[in-house]
């Protein structure tokens, strides 16, 4: 008597809910590269006293986002995904371009907010179609996520002191 075992999201019949959850997870894979990217420049162009305090931070921050990199990219494959090559990359954050004068600190901040912001909401929609389907990734997402609240949360602290002393 045939038996059948359930394997989950990992299931033959499950084939269209994983396709979407790898769907989701490039596009996170690709929002980290990026986020690496763009932190590694803000971390070495500004200038001035006040820079170092966010310079540090960032370099700190560029190892949490790359090993998020990597964590999607494992999902990716476990769930028989296949991570892209960089020719696929699409850039989409505009915002954290170099600033016009190097000692614009306050642009680096806002922007660094604005990356946070955009990775906590589309992994909160991850988790969101995870925990009906998959409570790994749900599981992976929500402990990625608070890192990102954690990140978001320090530049928040930044820019609040700046605008105290009305530089922002
Ligand atoms: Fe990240
Ligand atoms: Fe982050």
């Amino acid at each position: 008597m045939a038996t059948s075992t359930s394997t989950g999201i990992l299931d033959d019949a499950r084939t269209a809910e994983r396709e979407e959850l790898v769907e989701l997870l490039t596009t996170a894979y690709w929002m980290e590269i990026e986020t690496v990217m763009n932190y590694i420049a803000n971390s070495v162009n500004p200038d001035g006293v006040r820079a170092q305090e966010i310079i540090e931070s960032l370099r700190e921050d560029i190892a949490e986002e790359l090993g998020h990199a990597q964590q999607f990219a494992e999902r990716i494959k476990e769930l028989y995904g296949v991570v892209p090559g960089s020719e696929a990359f699409r850039p989409s954050q505009g915002y954290l371009q170099p600033p016009d004068r190097q000692t614009d600190i306050v642009h680096v901040i806002r922007g660094v907010i604005e990356a946070e912001s955009g990775a906590i909401e589309h992994y909160q929609r991850i988790i969101e179609f995870a925990g009906d389907v998959d409570p790994v990734t749900e599981d992976m997402l929500i402990a990625i996520l608070r890192d990102e609240q954690k990140h978001r949360r320090l530049f928040e602290g930044f820019l609040r002191e700046y605008e105290a002393e009305g530089r922002a």
